[in-house]
Order: structure tokens, then sequence, then C-alpha cells
């Protein structure tokens, strides 16, 4: 791709904001919303002797997270309904792109029938965005399944995968001509892990030999609908939303071992079941791991409010492993729960900066999509955690642009950050 003079991103970089639908939408039906409806009360009740010694601002968030209330999806911040409002934001703050996700529910809420509303509804969204002059990044599957599905075993069974194939025909079949970007799934390995191994999510096993199958399940839902997809339109490109963590790394033999697990187990397993079927890498980032001995962080570390270390860097660690796939990467989430919005301007010029180095390098990264365009349902979190550029009232649905959000629209002016120096905007 040509560079423009003054950034060293490529012309025509896309740079957008991701949603997913139950954390956004509203009114979804589905194993996630049956789950809150069950755990609420007790989510809510455990959330002081869970959260309150690990985050770091506890106290501005402890009377959210220790009401049922906010465990609930419920209305969400109705974007089914004000899709057009927040794509006109995202449209007046410069962005050239949108990833959202289709709620498979709503599309299927019984087996093998679809409902037309639901499919016409999002080949508005589709249509919409193309009318701004925003490309749409479909996501087909973000963890969430109709109920019916759950009850026939889910993704534990390989009839997922028809099941899940079905589904694609009917919405290729619908809105195929209309989309560019499809990403089957979104970060299988989370899924796998939070629901089926340590089991904190829905439908809470705890079975590392089911976790893997699950995984295998998955691998083969997309390896089928990527087929399925490139028969109806062969120029479509197609990924996965792949949640990469860099891992920090020293001579100790134990942490070294651990990284080389970790990579094995969590950065790589998944896309080597995919290995072939992919146009392009979605890479979600936002972790760093210190394994447990000797790697300490820096006295000026920072944390967002979920505790999580912010570690702009280790983005280039993660992108220099997945350009060994020379593919295109177009990185579909990054962000930070930040209610205060202290640290999010920072955090994105900062990540912004080590793309431009990766490009410089030789990396062929062509899109950034910040996580999130709205506050929104952090799944077993719950709405507490921020994680928007723009903030909303549930209440009135009053949306409200976050500063963060304005030095987000400049870096996209410029196609980059403007300070490029290498100890620019440290956090
Ligand atoms: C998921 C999102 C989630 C975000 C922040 C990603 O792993 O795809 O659904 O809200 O992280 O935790």
């Amino acid at each position: 791709m040509k560079r423009t003079r003054d950034s060293s991103l490529p012309t025509g970089f896309l740079w957008g904001a991701s949603v997913a639908a139950h954390q956004v939408e509203g009114g979804n039906r589905n194993d996630w919303s049956e789950w809150e409806q069950a755990h609420a009360e007790d989510l809510a009740a455990r959330a002081t002797r869970h959260f309150a010694h690990l985050l770091p601002r506890w106290d501005t968030v402890k009377t959210e997270a220790t009401s049922p209330a906010n465990y609930i999806s419920g209305k969400a911040v109705d974007h089914y309904h004000l899709y057009k409002e927040d794509l006109a934001m995202a449209k007046s703050l410069g962005m050239t792109s949108f990833r959202f996700s289709l709620e498979w529910s709503r599309i299927e809420p019984s087996p093998g029938e679809f409902d037309e509303a639901a499919l016409a509804h999002y080949r508005d969204v589709i249509r919409t965005c193309r009318q701004l002059g925003i490309e749409p990044f479909v996501t087909l599957w973000h963890w969430t399944n109709p109920t019916w599905l759950r009850d026939q075993g889910g993704w534990e069974t390989v009839k997922a995968c028809d099941y899940f194939v079905r589904y694609v025909s009917k919405v290729v079949e619908y809105m195929g001509s209309d989309v560019s970007f499809w990403l089957t799934l979104n970060e299988p390995e989370v899924y796998a892990d939070f629901s089926f191994r340590i089991g904190e999510w829905p439908p809470q096993k705890h079975n590392t030999a089911l976790a893997r199958t699950v995984m295998r399940n998955l691998a083969r839902g997309h390896r089928r609908a990527y087929r399925l997809i490139k028969l109806t339109n062969g120029a479509a490109r197609i990924g996965v939303s792949k949640h990469n963590i860099s891992l920090a790394v020293d001579r100790n033999m134990i942490n070294r071992l651990l990284k080389f697990s970790l990579d094995y187990f969590w950065n790589y397993y998944f896309l080597r079941l995919i290995r072939g079927y992919q146009d392009y890498i979605g890479l979600n980032y936002y972790m760093h791991s210190r394994t447990p001995f000797s790697i300490k962080a820096g006295h000026r570390a920072h944390y967002s409010d979920l505790g999580w270390e912010l570690y702009p860097q280790g983005l280039m660690q993660v992108l220099k492993g997945l350009s060994g796939y020379r593919l295109p990467i177009y990185i579909t989430e990054n962000g930070l729960a930040d209610a205060t919005d202290t640290y999010r301007a920072d955090y994105i010029r900062q990540v912004v900066h080590v793309l431009e180095r990766a490009v410089e390098q030789g990396i062929d990264v062509r899109g950034y999509s910040h996580w999130s365009l709205l506050d929104n349902f952090e799944w077993d979190k719950g709405f507490w955690p921020k994680f928007g550029l723009i903030a909303v009232d549930r209440t009135t649905m009053k949306r409200t642009i976050r500063p963060s959000a304005h030095a987000y629209a400049e870096i996209i002016r410029h196609n980059g950050t403007v300070d490029r120096s290498d100890n620019a905007h440290d956090l």
C-alpha cells in the first residue's frame, strides 16, 4: 500500500471502532441473557470480595458493581434502535470503518427459521455504513448462542458446525454482496477458556479437554464458513478476531517455559487450526502478561479500571509474532476500561505510535478499530467498566463524546500521530 507523505501509515488505512451485538443492542434473548438472569444477584453479592482488593479505582465503581441490575444486559445501550445516530457520531469523528456483530439468536430464533426483519435490520446497518463512507467489518459470532443451540450441546458438539454454516449461508445469501470484510468468530480461545476451562461464563464447565474440543469445533465451523463465503463472493476477505497476549520474558527458565506454553496454547494454537483459511488476521490486543517470577512492572505502570496493565509497547511483540503468517493485519479491538477518561487518549496515541513503527519495519498493518465505540455490557462484569469513546447514560440513552474520542479524531485526521519520536506519549 502507498504511504502518505507525513505519516508512515498507508493511505487508506482504516480507522474505526468496534462493538458486539449482545453488548450494545439491548433486547437479546440468548444463552447469555438467560445466564445473566440466573446469576445477577450472585455476581453483585460477590463483587466486593472479588474486586475491592484488585481494582485501582474500586471506590468509583462499587455502587454500580454491587447492584444486581448491573449484571443484566437488558436494554444495553439500545444500539439496535439508535445505530443511525451512533454511526453518524462515528462519522463525525472521522472514522472509516466500523466493526459490529450479528446476533445469531435474532436472525434464527428457532432452528431453521429465519427472521426477515432481523436480516433486514443488519443489512440496513451495513448500508448505512456504506452511505457514510464507513467500511463495515461484520462479525458472524461474538460468543452468544441461540438457546436452542445451547440446548443441543452448543459448541461442545460437532453438530454446531452444521448449524453455524446454515446460519452463515442465510446471512451471506441476504447481505453477502454488501460485505467485503467478514470476521467469522470473535476470540475463540477466550470463549473456550472462560466458558469451558475456567468455567466463569456460560455454560460454566471446568474441563480442559472439553475446551480443546470446543476450539476444534469452532475452527471447523470457521473453515466451512470460509469456503462457503468464498464460493458466493470470491473477493470477500475473511478472518477471525484473535486475542493475542504479549508476554514478558527474561532468562528465568520457568518464565521461558511459561512463555512457550502460553504462545503455543493461547497465541498460535487456533491460528494453526485455521491455517490457509484466512485472508487477513484480525487482532484484538489488550493484555500484557508478566510471568510469575521476577518480572516486575516499572513503578510508572498504569492500570485500567479493570486492573489490566496498560502496556501499548507489548503490541510490537504481538505484531512481530503474527507477521510470520504473511497476511495483512487489522487491529479489530484494542482499548481500556477508563471511566474518568484519564488514560484513553494517551493509550491510543501510544498504540498508534507502535503501529507506525511496525509499518516502518515492514509489518503489513492496515487498520485500527478501537474497543469500543460506546460504553457497553462487559459480560460477567456488567456495565460498570466503561470502554466507550462515547459515554452512554443508560437512563436517558444520551450519548456524550469523551475528550479522548476527540484526540482519536485528531489522529485519524493526520492518519497517525503527529510526534512519532520513540519516547513520545509515555503513559
Ligand atoms: C471481547 C469484547 C470485550 C473486550 C473487553 C474482548 O476480549 O471481544 O467483547 O468487551 O475484550 O474486555
